[in-house]
Formats: structure tokens, sequence, C-alpha cells
């Protein structure tokens, strides 16, 4: 070929002193990057999953406890049916400062997950409805089935789905026993004074146990059984009730003025949270009360409206803010405002006045003043003296049993004595805090005692002692 420096074949040629690189085939071929891949992934997963699994082992925290071979079916219940994927089960920092004395009294620690019941783990993302991991004790068991039977028949704005499903017998109670023991020991302290409430408030109103299983949804609304109910003389007849009211509301008047506004405004919160029990008209004959005992408060009676011990605007506002612990009246104190549950109090005393009928605006005079009685104002004379008044006074309270009974029954001060309206049954804060204390540890043991019969490891014998506590109550 002419013309001497066209290029010959072959690769151009290299300025002088530099070496031809050995020609190689790619080293990531698909099989090494599948390989590496692997390797990468199973690194992660290896520090993010399996190294915390197998070295992060906290000890049991104090207030951890087992759970009971009946509660332990309701868990699987729980997680079958996805109850986890609304309902998450630990408490955050900020949970607890939102609501200080309902559903979140306590920040979960990790040493309360600790124990082989609690695994695989329930702890979810989701809070589409609220956190679960204190939710023990705060509701009665006749609450709980009425709203697995159907959310709406306890809350109306409910989103939550039916678990109509589960309603055979041992279905529902196991997931009901789970619910009501998760919590360690704090959540089955407040489950204990629950339980006690609940065997007072019958006992004092003669009402027969709720249904359980899912009688409920098909027997009638349960009857006092009427089995003497004859008030010990010298004591006022509702002075159990009141036992369960700080005694600072047993006279206090409502502070807003009886307006049309705040009449319309109580109607709207009574139709949008309490016709699930307290009934369309008002009667206490809502979808829920077949399944509660005793049933909801009727409100049609004048009488009780304008006379009742404690029928009171102050009492009536105590129990919607904090709930009557032994029935089935919720806690509104975190969903209302102070003023809606004032004005509630204000439209439920115009309710004799057929105000709950449709398209019937409530007026002014509707609205029935409440009179103490004679009898009323010598019993509250005699129990609000400053010296023994525990609302004044507020000692310091130290023992977790003492504290839930003064939780259940805020009205009784420590010198308190009185018999229920059976005539026989004496109730005052020791015997209250003795009762708690009792179910508590019939509880707990009987929970050690299934997870020793599962073979499950248990803690040391000394953490089974270590009192429980009142979180948020001190
Ligand atoms: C679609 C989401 C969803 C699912 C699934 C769900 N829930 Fe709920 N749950 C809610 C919502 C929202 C609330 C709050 C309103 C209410 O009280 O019904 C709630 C409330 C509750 C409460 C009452 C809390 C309290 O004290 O106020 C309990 C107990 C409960 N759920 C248990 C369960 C159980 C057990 C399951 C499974 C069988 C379940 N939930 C499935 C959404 C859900
Ligand atoms: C889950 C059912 C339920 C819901 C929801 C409910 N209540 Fe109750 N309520 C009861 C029960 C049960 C009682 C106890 C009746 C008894 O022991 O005699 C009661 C008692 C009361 C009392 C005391 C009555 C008295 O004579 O001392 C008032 C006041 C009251 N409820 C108002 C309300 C208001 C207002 C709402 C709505 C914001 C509401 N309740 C929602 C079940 C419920």
């Amino acid at each position: 070929m002419p013309g001497g420096d066209r290029p010959t074949e072959g690769p151009p040629p290299l300025p002088r002193g530099w070496v031809r690189h050995p020609r190689e085939r790619m080293l990531i071929t698909p099989i090494v990057a599948g390989l590496g891949g692997m390797i990468a992934f199973f690194v992660v997963v290896a520090i993010v999953i399996w190294l915390p699994i197998h070295t992060f082992d906290p000890p049991p925290s104090t207030d951890w406890a087992p759970l009971s071979s009946v509660a332990l079916k309701g868990r699987a219940l729980f997680a079958q049916n996805g109850c986890y994927v609304c309902h998450s089960g630990y408490t955050r920092p900020q949970d607890v400062r939102q609501s200080l004395y309902f559903l979140y009294p306590k920040v979960s620690q990790p040493g309360d997950f600790w124990g082989k019941d609690q695994s695989p783990n329930l702890l979810g993302t989701e809070r589409t409805g609220p956190d679960l991991s204190q939710e023990s004790g705060w509701h009665p068991d006749d609450w709980q089935r009425a709203h697995f039977y159907d959310p709406r028949f306890v809350d109306p704005m409910s989103l939550m789905p039916d678990m109509k499903s589960l309603f055979s017998d041992e279905k529902i109670d196991q997931l009901v026993a789970y619910v009501e023991q998760r919590s360690g020991k704090s959540g089955l302290l407040r489950y204990a004074g629950q339980l006690y409430a609940k065997h007072v408030v019958l006992v004092n109103q003669g009402f027969p146990e709720p249904y359980r299983g899912f009688q409920g949804a098909h027997k009638p609304i349960v009857e006092a059984n009427g089995k003497g109910l004859h008030p010990p003389s010298a004591q006022l007849e509702e002075a159990p009730n009141l036992s369960q009211i700080d005694r600072s509301y047993w006279l206090s008047g409502d502070p807003l003025p009886v307006t049309e506004e705040n009449l319309l405004r109580g109607k709207e919160v009574f139709l949008q949270r309490c016709v699930g029990c307290h009934g369309l008209k008002g009667d206490g004959k809502g979808p829920a009360a077949t399944f509660m005992s005793p049933p909801p408060a009727d409100f049609t009676d004048k009488d009780d409206a304008c006379c009742g011990g404690d029928t009171g605007p102050g009492d009536f506002y105590y129990r919607i803010l904090r709930g009557w612990p032994g029935t089935a009246m919720e806690n509104f104190g975190d969903r209302l405002s102070v003023d809606d549950i004032w004005r509630v109090v204000l439209f439920v005393k115009t309710i004799p006045n057929k105000t709950l009928a449709k398209n019937r605006l409530p007026v002014p005079s509707d609205y029935i003043v409440w009179q103490p009685t004679k009898e009323l104002l010598a019993w509250v004379k005699s129990h609000q003296k400053l010296a023994n008044n525990a609302d004044f006074v507020k000692k310091p309270v130290t023992g977790p049993f003492l504290q839930e009974a003064m939780r259940v029954f805020p009205g009784l001060a420590p010198g308190d004595s009185m018999r229920l309206n059976d005539g026989k049954t004496q109730l005052s804060i020791q015997s209250a805090a003795g009762g708690i204390r009792a179910l508590y540890e019939d509880m707990l043991n009987r929970a050690w005692s299934d997870a020793r019969a599962r073979g499950e490891k248990l803690p040391d014998p000394m953490q089974k002692d270590i009192p429980p506590t009142v979180p948020g109550q001190q």
C-alpha cells in the first residue's frame, strides 16, 4: 500500500515505554453480581434483624407479667384477625403527653415485651385505632363485648369493623381476656379495680352479672332483681353511687348559661356519642344495652332529673369526664371539650321534655332545674368537712392498691365506711383496697402458673413480688 505512515492492521502503536494491558474478560459476570448481591443482602439482614434478635435481650421490666392461657388464645385471635393492622401495641412518649390519664398512662419499655408469649411481637405500626398496649381495665368486659359485636353500638362514629364472626362464647371471651390482661401488672391492677367496682355496683343496684359470650346479642335488657334493696337508715340511698364521684363535684352547678345554642350543641353531642347506649329516646335502651349490667341510665324521668341524689350537674359532669368504673359508662375526658361536656349535661336535663324527638329544637324552658334534697344537703354537710375531705387534703397515698381504690372510689375518704343498698355489704377505701389486691394477686398467680405449665421461661420469682404501679395517677 502506498503512503508509508498509514497504520498497519492491529492495535495502534504505543508510545515508547508503555506496556499494553493484557486482554481480560470482564469480572462482573451475572453470577458474580448475583452472588455479591446476595451477600450484601444477607449482611444487611444479619445486622438489622438477626443480630438484634440474638443480642438484644433486655431483662423483664418491673411491670411485666405473663399472659394467662385464656389470654394467650385471645392473642392468637388478635393476630389472626389482623387487629394489629389498625392497633399498634406500644406507647410512645408523645402519646402519654397527649392524654394523661386515659389509654396511654405510661411509655412502653423494651422489658414490657419480654418472654415467649410476646413472640412474634404484635407491635404494629399503624394507629388507625388507638394504641392498645395499655387497654386493660379501662372498660369492663360487658363494654368490650358490646363493642366487638358492633363498635357502632358504643361509639356511633367508629370505623372499626365488627367482629360478629368471633361471637362464639369461647372465642369472644378469649379475645376479651387478652385485651383486659395484656398491659402488664399495672393493667392487671386497673382490671382488678374495674372488677371490684363492678361487684360493688351490681350488689348496690341489685343487678345480675352481665351476659357472657354472645348471649348479650340475644337476651332482653337485664332488670334489677330488687332483692331487698333497702338502704341502711341514716345513710343516703345514693351514697354508694356518690362514693364514685369526687366530693368536690357533689353540689356544683353548670357554669354555662341555659341558651338555645348550648342546648342544641348538647343535643348534637348526645346524638353523636351517647345514643348507642342511652338510646335515641334517652331511655337507656340503645342497641348496646342488652350486653350491659347495669344497663345504661334512663334520662326520661322528671323526678330523677330534678331531685335525684346523684343527678346534679356536677355529678353528671364528673361521670362523663372520667367514666363510671364498674359500669360501661365510658370516659369522654379526652374526646369532648370541657364546654361540650357541660353542654351535654345541660341537654340531658331537658330529655324528660321529649327534646330528643326528631327536628325538635331544645329550648331553655325545657331545662329542668336540679335541686338538692334536704337529705343530700345533710349528707354532704357531714361528708364535705375539710378535715376528712380527701379531695382537698390530698395527702400523698402510698401503696398501689389504696391508690387504685381511690381512683375507682374517688368520693370515699379514708375514714368513711358505708353499707351498700343490699343492707349488708360494707364499703370503705380499705376494704376496696383489700378486695382489689386479692383480685390482682389471683390473676397474677394464675398467669404465672399457666406460663409455667406451658413450659415458658419465667423471670426470677422476685420479679413477681415487685408491686404494680398506678401510672399517671400519682
Ligand atoms: C380498620 C381498623 C381497625 C381494625 C381492623 C380493628 N380496629 Fe379496633 N378500633 C379501631 C378504631 C378506629 C377504634 C376507635 C373507635 C372505637 O372505639 O370503636 C377502635 C377501638 C378499639 C378498642 C377500644 C379502645 C378504647 O378503649 O377506646 C378495642 C379494645 C379494639 N379496637 C380492639 C380491636 C380488636 C381486638 C380488633 C381485631 C379483632 C380490632 N380492634 C380491629 C379500628 C380498628
Ligand atoms: C358504652 C355505653 C355508654 C355510652 C357510650 C355512654 N354511656 Fe352514659 N352510662 C352508661 C351506663 C352503663 C351507665 C350506668 C348506669 C347505672 O349504673 O345506673 C351510664 C351512666 C351515665 C350517667 C349517670 C347517670 C346517673 O343517673 O347518675 C350520665 C350522666 C351519663 N351516663 C351520660 C352519658 C353521656 C352524656 C354520654 C355521651 C357523651 C354517655 N353517657 C355515653 C353507658 C354509656
